[in-house]
Protein backbone atom coordinates (compact mmCIF):
# COMPACT_ATOMS: atom_id res chain seq x y z
CA UNK A 1 0.00 0.00 0.00
CA UNK A 2 1.21 2.82 -0.82
CA UNK A 3 0.10 6.26 1.55
CA UNK A 4 -0.92 9.65 -0.39
CA UNK A 5 -0.67 11.77 2.41
CA UNK A 6 2.22 13.01 5.39
CA UNK A 7 0.14 11.74 8.52
CA UNK A 8 -0.96 8.26 6.77
CA UNK A 9 3.06 7.73 5.84
CA UNK A 10 4.12 8.87 9.56
CA UNK A 11 1.46 6.16 10.89
CA UNK A 12 2.64 3.52 8.34
CA UNK A 13 6.65 3.95 9.46
CA UNK A 14 5.24 4.05 13.18
CA UNK A 15 3.83 0.86 12.14
CA UNK A 16 6.24 -0.76 10.75
CA UNK A 17 8.77 0.35 13.96
CA UNK A 18 6.74 -1.68 16.33
CA UNK A 19 4.92 -4.44 14.70
CA UNK A 20 7.90 -5.35 11.73
CA UNK A 21 5.75 -5.22 9.06
CA UNK A 22 3.54 -2.74 6.88
CA UNK A 23 -0.20 -2.02 8.26
CA UNK A 24 -2.44 -3.24 5.26
CA UNK A 25 -5.14 -0.24 5.63
CA UNK A 26 -5.86 2.66 7.94
CA UNK A 27 -9.38 3.63 8.76
CA UNK A 28 -10.62 7.01 10.25
CA UNK A 29 -13.34 8.18 12.13
CA UNK A 30 -14.23 11.70 13.11
CA UNK A 31 -15.19 13.73 16.59
CA UNK A 32 -18.49 15.51 16.70
CA UNK A 33 -19.91 18.68 18.11
CA UNK A 34 -23.27 18.64 18.47
CA UNK A 35 -25.35 21.46 17.51
CA UNK A 36 -28.55 21.15 20.11
CA UNK A 37 -30.44 17.96 20.97
CA UNK A 38 -28.45 17.46 24.52
CA UNK A 39 -29.43 14.21 26.81
CA UNK A 40 -32.08 13.42 24.45
CA UNK A 41 -30.49 10.15 22.66
CA UNK A 42 -30.69 7.96 24.99
CA UNK A 43 -34.94 9.28 25.43
CA UNK A 44 -35.55 8.15 21.85
CA UNK A 45 -35.21 12.00 21.07
CA UNK A 46 -33.77 14.51 18.50
CA UNK A 47 -29.99 15.08 18.36
CA UNK A 48 -28.23 17.34 15.87
CA UNK A 49 -24.39 16.48 15.90
CA UNK A 50 -21.75 17.16 13.00
CA UNK A 51 -18.75 15.27 12.27
CA UNK A 52 -15.33 17.84 12.38
CA UNK A 53 -11.98 17.47 11.18
CA UNK A 54 -10.68 16.38 14.20
CA UNK A 55 -10.32 12.91 14.29
CA UNK A 56 -9.00 8.90 15.05
CA UNK A 57 -6.88 7.07 12.68
CA UNK A 58 -6.58 2.89 12.88
CA UNK A 59 -3.58 1.35 11.33
CA UNK A 60 -4.37 -1.99 10.85
CA UNK A 61 -2.71 -5.95 10.02
CA UNK A 62 -4.51 -9.07 10.33
CA UNK A 63 -2.72 -11.55 12.36
CA UNK A 64 -3.57 -15.04 12.28
CA UNK A 65 -4.15 -16.00 15.77
CA UNK A 66 -6.82 -14.71 17.80
CA UNK A 67 -4.89 -11.51 19.55
CA UNK A 68 -5.53 -8.58 19.20
CA UNK A 69 -2.48 -6.19 20.12
CA UNK A 70 -3.33 -1.91 20.65
CA UNK A 71 -0.72 0.32 20.61
CA UNK A 72 -1.57 4.26 21.03
CA UNK A 73 1.02 7.03 19.97
CA UNK A 74 -0.76 9.79 21.84
CA UNK A 75 -0.58 7.69 24.64
CA UNK A 76 2.75 5.80 24.23
CA UNK A 77 1.12 2.82 25.32
CA UNK A 78 -0.18 -0.42 24.12
CA UNK A 79 -2.28 -3.39 25.60
CA UNK A 80 -2.87 -6.80 23.88
CA UNK A 81 -5.73 -9.57 24.39
CA UNK A 82 -6.21 -12.80 24.32
CA UNK A 83 -10.22 -12.92 22.16
CA UNK A 84 -10.90 -15.96 23.94
CA UNK A 85 -9.44 -15.06 27.29
CA UNK A 86 -11.51 -13.58 29.99
CA UNK A 87 -11.16 -9.79 30.20
CA UNK A 88 -8.64 -8.71 32.30
CA UNK A 89 -8.23 -5.50 35.03
CA UNK A 90 -6.19 -2.45 34.19
CA UNK A 91 -4.43 0.29 35.59
CA UNK A 92 -6.41 3.84 35.15
CA UNK A 93 -3.85 4.97 32.58
CA UNK A 94 -4.78 2.11 30.40
CA UNK A 95 -8.39 2.42 30.18
CA UNK A 96 -8.77 3.51 26.62
CA UNK A 97 -8.02 0.50 25.82
CA UNK A 98 -11.04 -0.55 26.97
CA UNK A 99 -13.21 0.66 24.03
CA UNK A 100 -10.55 -1.26 21.36
CA UNK A 101 -11.00 -3.97 23.82
CA UNK A 102 -14.74 -3.44 24.42
CA UNK A 103 -15.14 -3.09 20.63
CA UNK A 104 -13.25 -6.11 19.38
CA UNK A 105 -15.30 -8.37 22.39
CA UNK A 106 -18.57 -7.11 21.20
CA UNK A 107 -17.79 -7.62 17.14
CA UNK A 108 -16.31 -11.01 18.15
CA UNK A 109 -19.62 -11.89 20.36
CA UNK A 110 -21.67 -11.60 16.63
CA UNK A 111 -22.39 -14.37 14.29
CA UNK A 112 -19.82 -14.87 12.63
CA UNK A 113 -17.08 -13.68 15.30
CA UNK A 114 -14.37 -11.78 14.16
CA UNK A 115 -11.79 -15.13 13.42
CA UNK A 116 -8.74 -13.15 13.96
CA UNK A 117 -7.24 -10.81 15.68
CA UNK A 118 -5.03 -7.92 14.41
CA UNK A 119 -2.72 -5.71 15.20
CA UNK A 120 -3.22 -1.91 15.82
CA UNK A 121 -1.56 1.69 16.19
CA UNK A 122 -3.90 4.36 16.58
CA UNK A 123 -3.35 8.34 16.87
CA UNK A 124 -6.00 10.84 18.19
CA UNK A 125 -6.76 14.39 16.91
CA UNK A 126 -9.66 14.75 19.17
CA UNK A 127 -9.09 15.98 22.34
CA UNK A 128 -9.95 13.67 25.39
CA UNK A 129 -12.28 14.62 28.31
CA UNK A 130 -13.25 17.41 26.12
CA UNK A 131 -17.03 16.17 25.18
CA UNK A 132 -15.96 15.94 21.10
CA UNK A 133 -16.60 12.33 21.12
CA UNK A 134 -12.83 10.88 21.27
CA UNK A 135 -14.05 7.87 22.66
CA UNK A 136 -16.66 6.77 19.58
CA UNK A 137 -14.24 8.28 17.04
CA UNK A 138 -11.69 5.70 18.50
CA UNK A 139 -14.55 2.80 18.96
CA UNK A 140 -15.69 3.29 15.08
CA UNK A 141 -12.25 3.43 13.45
CA UNK A 142 -11.20 0.47 15.69
CA UNK A 143 -14.27 -1.58 14.49
CA UNK A 144 -14.29 -0.41 11.08
CA UNK A 145 -10.21 -1.68 11.01
CA UNK A 146 -11.11 -4.91 12.68
CA UNK A 147 -13.97 -6.05 10.50
CA UNK A 148 -11.93 -5.20 7.53
CA UNK A 149 -9.03 -7.57 8.95
CA UNK A 150 -11.51 -10.54 9.29
CA UNK A 151 -12.69 -9.69 5.90
CA UNK A 152 -16.23 -9.09 7.56
CA UNK A 153 -19.00 -6.90 6.59
CA UNK A 154 -21.22 -4.88 8.71
CA UNK A 155 -24.37 -2.85 8.43
CA UNK A 156 -23.40 0.38 9.32
CA UNK A 157 -26.19 1.30 11.63
CA UNK A 158 -24.77 -2.08 13.80
CA UNK A 159 -21.34 -0.89 13.79
CA UNK A 160 -22.70 2.21 15.76
CA UNK A 161 -24.19 0.00 18.01
CA UNK A 162 -21.24 -2.21 18.56
CA UNK A 163 -19.72 0.82 19.75
CA UNK A 164 -22.48 2.09 22.51
CA UNK A 165 -22.31 -1.65 23.30
CA UNK A 166 -18.83 -1.55 24.06
CA UNK A 167 -19.47 1.53 26.36
CA UNK A 168 -22.43 -0.05 28.29
CA UNK A 169 -20.79 -2.98 28.85
CA UNK A 170 -16.59 -2.54 28.79
CA UNK A 171 -16.62 0.76 30.20
CA UNK A 172 -19.89 1.40 32.30
CA UNK A 173 -21.47 4.25 30.75
CA UNK A 174 -24.91 3.50 29.58
CA UNK A 175 -24.42 6.55 26.52
CA UNK A 176 -27.25 6.68 24.05
CA UNK A 177 -25.94 6.27 20.01
CA UNK A 178 -25.79 10.01 18.84
CA UNK A 179 -21.86 9.42 19.01
CA UNK A 180 -21.17 6.72 17.35
CA UNK A 181 -23.93 7.17 14.76
CA UNK A 182 -22.11 10.74 14.00
CA UNK A 183 -18.82 8.76 13.88
CA UNK A 184 -20.25 6.58 11.43
CA UNK A 185 -22.58 8.41 9.04
CA UNK A 186 -21.29 12.89 9.36
CA UNK A 187 -21.35 14.34 6.42
CA UNK A 188 -19.13 17.27 5.58
CA UNK A 189 -20.62 20.89 5.25
CA UNK A 190 -23.51 19.35 7.24
CA UNK A 191 -25.12 18.64 10.46
CA UNK A 192 -27.38 15.23 10.81
CA UNK A 193 -31.02 15.62 12.31
CA UNK A 194 -31.04 12.07 13.61
CA UNK A 195 -33.82 10.82 14.85
CA UNK A 196 -33.23 8.35 18.18
CA UNK A 197 -36.20 6.43 18.02
CA UNK A 198 -36.40 5.22 14.20
CA UNK A 199 -32.84 5.78 13.79
CA UNK A 200 -33.32 7.85 10.34
CA UNK A 201 -30.98 10.49 9.49
CA UNK A 202 -31.43 13.36 7.89
CA UNK A 203 -28.52 15.52 6.65
CA UNK A 204 -29.08 19.51 7.50
CA UNK A 205 -26.73 21.61 5.34
CA UNK A 206 -24.70 24.34 7.59
CA UNK A 207 -25.83 27.90 5.49
CA UNK A 208 -22.63 28.62 3.97
CA UNK A 209 -23.84 32.10 2.66
CA UNK A 210 -24.10 33.38 6.23
CA UNK A 211 -20.60 34.98 7.56
CA UNK A 212 -20.95 32.69 10.55
CA UNK A 213 -19.04 29.89 12.29
CA UNK A 214 -18.80 27.37 15.19
CA UNK A 215 -15.86 27.22 17.74
CA UNK A 216 -15.56 24.75 20.94
CA UNK A 217 -14.04 26.40 23.53
CA UNK A 218 -12.49 23.10 25.99
CA UNK A 219 -12.91 24.44 29.70
CA UNK A 220 -9.86 21.94 30.27
CA UNK A 221 -12.39 20.18 33.33
CA UNK A 222 -14.00 17.03 33.27
CA UNK A 223 -15.66 17.04 37.04
CA UNK A 224 -15.18 13.45 38.71
CA UNK A 225 -18.91 12.93 38.61
CA UNK A 226 -19.13 12.87 35.17
CA UNK A 227 -19.98 9.33 34.30
CA UNK A 228 -21.99 8.53 37.66
CA UNK A 229 -23.71 11.54 36.98
CA UNK A 230 -24.69 10.44 33.56
CA UNK A 231 -25.85 6.95 34.62
CA UNK A 232 -28.60 8.73 37.04
CA UNK A 233 -29.72 11.56 35.01
CA UNK A 234 -30.55 8.57 32.73
CA UNK A 235 -32.18 6.54 35.24
CA UNK A 236 -34.21 9.68 36.57
CA UNK A 237 -35.42 10.23 33.09
CA UNK A 238 -36.74 6.19 32.85
CA UNK A 239 -38.19 6.43 36.02
CA UNK A 240 -40.31 9.51 34.94
CA UNK A 241 -41.35 7.62 31.87
CA UNK A 242 -42.29 4.43 34.10
CA UNK A 243 -44.66 6.98 36.11
CA UNK A 244 -46.28 8.49 33.25
CA UNK A 245 -47.27 5.58 31.36
CA UNK A 246 -49.46 4.47 34.46
CA UNK A 247 -52.00 7.31 33.44
CA UNK A 248 -51.14 7.78 29.39
CA UNK A 249 -49.50 5.79 26.80
CA UNK A 250 -46.18 6.94 27.03
CA UNK A 251 -43.42 5.00 25.59
CA UNK A 252 -41.18 7.30 25.74
CA UNK A 253 -40.54 11.13 26.84
CA UNK A 254 -39.92 11.85 22.96
CA UNK A 255 -44.26 11.10 23.01
CA UNK A 256 -45.10 14.05 24.80
CA UNK A 257 -44.89 17.41 22.90
CA UNK A 258 -44.43 21.04 25.20
CA UNK A 259 -47.97 22.07 24.33
CA UNK A 260 -49.00 18.71 26.63
CA UNK A 261 -46.15 19.28 29.11
CA UNK A 262 -48.36 20.92 31.87
CA UNK A 263 -50.92 17.73 31.94
CA UNK A 264 -47.94 15.82 32.78
CA UNK A 265 -45.57 17.75 34.86
CA UNK A 266 -47.81 17.71 37.80
CA UNK A 267 -47.80 13.69 37.95
CA UNK A 268 -43.99 13.99 38.66
CA UNK A 269 -42.01 14.55 41.89
CA UNK A 270 -38.68 16.73 41.90
CA UNK A 271 -36.16 16.42 40.51
CA UNK A 272 -37.72 14.09 38.21
CA UNK A 273 -40.25 16.54 36.79
CA UNK A 274 -37.07 19.16 35.86
CA UNK A 275 -34.82 16.26 34.05
CA UNK A 276 -38.09 15.54 32.00
CA UNK A 277 -39.19 19.06 31.08
CA UNK A 278 -35.33 19.29 29.77
CA UNK A 279 -35.74 16.37 27.33
CA UNK A 280 -39.48 17.64 26.39
CA UNK A 281 -37.99 21.04 25.16
CA UNK A 282 -35.10 20.00 24.15
CA UNK A 283 -36.85 17.67 21.29
CA UNK A 284 -38.20 20.81 20.57
CA UNK A 285 -35.44 23.04 20.29
CA UNK A 286 -33.46 20.90 18.17
CA UNK A 287 -36.79 20.95 15.56
CA UNK A 288 -36.76 24.44 15.82
CA UNK A 289 -32.80 24.89 14.95
CA UNK A 290 -33.28 22.43 12.25
CA UNK A 291 -35.74 25.48 10.76
CA UNK A 292 -33.80 28.07 11.82
CA UNK A 293 -30.45 26.57 9.34
CA UNK A 294 -32.46 26.17 6.76
CA UNK A 295 -34.17 29.81 6.67
CA UNK A 296 -30.37 30.42 7.86
CA UNK A 297 -31.83 32.39 10.38
CA UNK A 298 -28.41 32.86 12.99
CA UNK A 299 -30.27 34.76 15.38
CA UNK A 300 -32.37 32.19 16.29
CA UNK A 301 -30.42 29.59 16.03
CA UNK A 302 -28.93 31.58 18.81
CA UNK A 303 -31.45 31.86 21.16
CA UNK A 304 -31.83 28.41 20.50
CA UNK A 305 -28.34 27.60 22.22
CA UNK A 306 -29.21 29.91 25.04
CA UNK A 307 -32.22 28.00 25.79
CA UNK A 308 -31.10 24.97 25.71
CA UNK A 309 -27.55 25.89 27.94
CA UNK A 310 -29.98 27.53 30.78
CA UNK A 311 -31.95 24.28 30.64
CA UNK A 312 -29.16 22.34 30.86
CA UNK A 313 -27.76 23.96 33.83
CA UNK A 314 -31.28 24.77 35.79
CA UNK A 315 -32.85 21.42 34.88
CA UNK A 316 -30.96 18.94 33.66
CA UNK A 317 -28.46 20.38 36.34
CA UNK A 318 -25.31 18.63 34.12
CA UNK A 319 -23.22 22.13 33.98
CA UNK A 320 -20.75 23.17 36.23
CA UNK A 321 -18.82 27.13 36.89
CA UNK A 322 -16.37 26.79 34.56
CA UNK A 323 -18.99 26.27 31.33
CA UNK A 324 -21.36 29.01 33.12
CA UNK A 325 -18.65 31.06 33.18
CA UNK A 326 -17.79 30.53 29.36
CA UNK A 327 -21.01 30.82 27.75
CA UNK A 328 -21.03 34.27 30.17
CA UNK A 329 -17.71 35.41 28.78
CA UNK A 330 -18.48 34.38 24.68
CA UNK A 331 -21.84 35.81 25.28
CA UNK A 332 -20.30 39.34 26.27
CA UNK A 333 -18.31 39.60 23.58
CA UNK A 334 -19.45 41.29 20.54
CA UNK A 335 -20.26 39.03 17.27
CA UNK A 336 -21.02 36.28 19.57
CA UNK A 337 -24.80 34.71 18.60
CA UNK A 338 -25.24 31.89 20.97
CA UNK A 339 -23.65 29.69 23.10
CA UNK A 340 -24.21 26.74 25.51
CA UNK A 341 -22.58 23.62 26.89
CA UNK A 342 -21.95 20.49 24.75
CA UNK A 343 -22.17 16.92 25.60
CA UNK A 344 -22.71 14.94 28.94
CA UNK A 345 -21.42 18.16 30.97
CA UNK A 346 -20.08 18.87 34.18
CA UNK A 347 -17.00 19.74 31.91
CA UNK A 348 -16.06 19.48 28.39
CA UNK A 349 -17.02 21.91 25.72
CA UNK A 350 -18.94 25.19 25.14
CA UNK A 351 -20.38 25.15 21.52
CA UNK A 352 -20.67 28.74 20.01
CA UNK A 353 -21.59 31.00 16.87
CA UNK A 354 -19.51 32.72 15.97
CA UNK A 355 -19.92 35.71 13.42
CA UNK A 356 -16.59 35.23 11.34
CA UNK A 357 -14.77 38.55 11.82
CA UNK A 358 -15.34 38.48 15.75
CA UNK A 359 -13.38 34.95 15.62
CA UNK A 360 -9.93 36.80 17.31
CA UNK A 361 -12.04 38.65 19.06
CA UNK A 362 -13.85 35.87 20.57
CA UNK A 363 -10.73 33.98 21.76
CA UNK A 364 -9.03 36.88 23.28
CA UNK A 365 -11.90 38.17 25.15
CA UNK A 366 -12.95 34.66 26.27
CA UNK A 367 -9.14 33.16 26.78
CA UNK A 368 -8.94 36.74 29.23
CA UNK A 369 -11.82 36.04 31.20
CA UNK A 370 -11.19 32.47 31.78
CA UNK A 371 -7.52 32.88 32.90
CA UNK A 372 -8.55 35.37 35.22
CA UNK A 373 -11.30 33.51 36.63
CA UNK A 374 -10.05 30.13 37.03
CA UNK A 375 -6.65 30.29 36.38
CA UNK A 376 -7.01 27.72 32.70
CA UNK A 377 -6.26 28.69 29.06
CA UNK A 378 -9.41 26.69 27.40
CA UNK A 379 -8.11 25.70 24.01
CA UNK A 380 -10.43 27.18 21.04
CA UNK A 381 -11.37 25.26 18.00
CA UNK A 382 -13.14 26.57 15.08
CA UNK A 383 -15.19 24.02 13.88
CA UNK A 384 -14.57 22.19 10.52
CA UNK A 385 -17.26 19.46 9.39
CA UNK A 386 -15.95 16.16 8.15
CA UNK A 387 -17.49 12.90 7.00
CA UNK A 388 -17.93 9.59 9.25
CA UNK A 389 -16.10 6.70 8.66
CA UNK A 390 -13.62 5.26 5.66
CA UNK A 391 -10.89 4.02 4.87
CA UNK A 392 -7.76 6.85 4.49
CA UNK A 393 -4.49 7.64 3.43
C1 LIG B 1 -22.50 11.80 25.78
C2 LIG B 1 -23.12 10.47 25.34
C3 LIG B 1 -24.19 10.70 24.27
C4 LIG B 1 -25.18 11.77 24.70
C5 LIG B 1 -24.48 13.01 25.24
C6 LIG B 1 -25.43 13.99 25.85
O1 LIG B 1 -21.78 12.35 24.73
O2 LIG B 1 -22.14 9.60 24.85
O3 LIG B 1 -24.83 9.48 23.97
O4 LIG B 1 -26.11 11.26 25.62
O5 LIG B 1 -23.51 12.68 26.22
O6 LIG B 1 -26.27 14.53 24.88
Amino acid sequence: MSWTNESARELASQFARRYGREPERIFRAPGRINLVGEHTDYNQGLVLPMGIALETLAAVAPRADRTVEVASLNRRSQWRFDLDAEPCARPTELRWTLYVEGMARVLDQQTPGLGRGADLLVHSTVPEGAGLSSSAALEIAVGAALLWAAGRRLPERELARAGQQAEHHYVGTRCGLMDQLTAVFARRGHALLIDCRTLEIEPVAWPREEPVGLAVCNSGVKHELASSAYNQRRAECERGVEILCRSDRIASLRDIEPNDWPRYETLLPEPIRRRCRHVVYENARVRSFVAAMRAADVEHMGRLLLASHASLRDDYEVSCAELDFLVEAAMNTPGVIGARMMGGGFGGSTINLVRRDAQERFVNAVTDAYRRAFGLTPEIHFVESADGVGEWG
